[in-house]
């Protein structure tokens, strides 16, 4: 199967590519580095990097905490590659989206929340695929949001899984066909955003300190909820994130 990944330079996009690969799919990477910029190219190159896919997997992302910027990504880049599937032929869209957020309208969720609307309501069969945080957004929050050896870290309940076992999931639902939506994905255990930081500095030997803070409004209160654990009906990943810390899977 030939199968396009859309930010397949990206954190958890890299592991659909390799893994894709190692299933014996063809695949083809969407993104600025790989010479397609879905906010500037036009429409003819588009097409042209998705000619012949039969699943186009969604894993774009951008950075922000702002509604308004990440709707207008969301919803651009997603129109973007519908309207270039319908053109092309392509019978698959699955969308990475994220466990739980449904009723945190807000802050970079809004996004997500508009890209499913989108994807959902679309004429291109697809799959909508949730997991919840993935480990390397550990990562993710001290390249973002540190002043200097001090990272802050928004207080969140999470049940964080690994990138390289939600690249196995998406390319699993890219195989099956489309489902509308597919199982969430969660990790093994409950975990706080604050203490995969702590963790992550001890095991790097780093010496950050992590100041937990309670971010205010409905964005605030949805990270704090527990809402992002997902329900009971959610699927297990099965490497921890203290596993994760030393493994293959973090290094590759
Ligand atoms: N991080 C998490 O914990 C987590 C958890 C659950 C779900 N998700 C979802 O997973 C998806 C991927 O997240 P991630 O953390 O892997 O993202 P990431 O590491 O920030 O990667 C984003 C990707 O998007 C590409 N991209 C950005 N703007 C682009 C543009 N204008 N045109 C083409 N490509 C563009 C980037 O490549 P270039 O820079 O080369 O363009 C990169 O490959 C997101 O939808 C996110 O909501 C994330």
């Amino acid at each position: 199967m030939r199968i396009a990944v859309c930010g397949g330079t990206g954190t958890v996009g890299r592991h659909v590519v390799r893994v894709a690969g190692e299933r014996g799919h063809d695949v083809v990477v969407l993104s600025r580095a790989a010479g397609v910029d879905l906010a500037r190219s036009p429409d003819a190159a588009v097409d042209a990097a998705l000619a012949g896919a039969d699943v186009v997997v969604d894993v774009l992302s951008t950075t922000t905490l702002s509604a308004k910027g990440a709707v207008a990504f969301f919803e651009a880049s997603t129109r973007r590659l519908l309207a270039a599937e319908e053109r092309v032929g392509v019978r698959h869209h699955v969308a990475l989206s994220i466990v739980g957020i449904d009723g945190i309208d807000a802050s970079y969720y809004a996004g997500k929340v508009a890209q499913e609307r989108l994807v959902a309501a679309a004429r291109v069969p697809h799959t909508i695929a949730r997991a919840a945080q993935f480990h390397e957004f550990a990562g993710q929050i001290v390249a973002r949001a540190s002043l200097g050896p001090v990272t802050l870290a928004p207080r969140t309940l999470t049940r964080p899984v690994a990138a390289a076992e939600v690249a196995e999931h998406l390319v699993a639902v890219a195989e099956g066909g489309p489902a509308g939506r597919a199982p969430d994905l969660v990790g093994p255990a409950d975990d706080t955003l604050a203490g995969m930081i702590r963790r992550l500095s001890a095991h790097d030997g780093t010496g950050r300190r992590v100041l937990e803070v309670r971010l205010p409004g409905r964005y605030g209160s949805g990270l704090a909820s527990g809402a992002l654990r997902g329900g009971p009906d959610a699927v297990r990943g099965r490497l921890s994130f203290d596993d994760w810390l030393g493994s293959a899977a973090r290094a590759s």
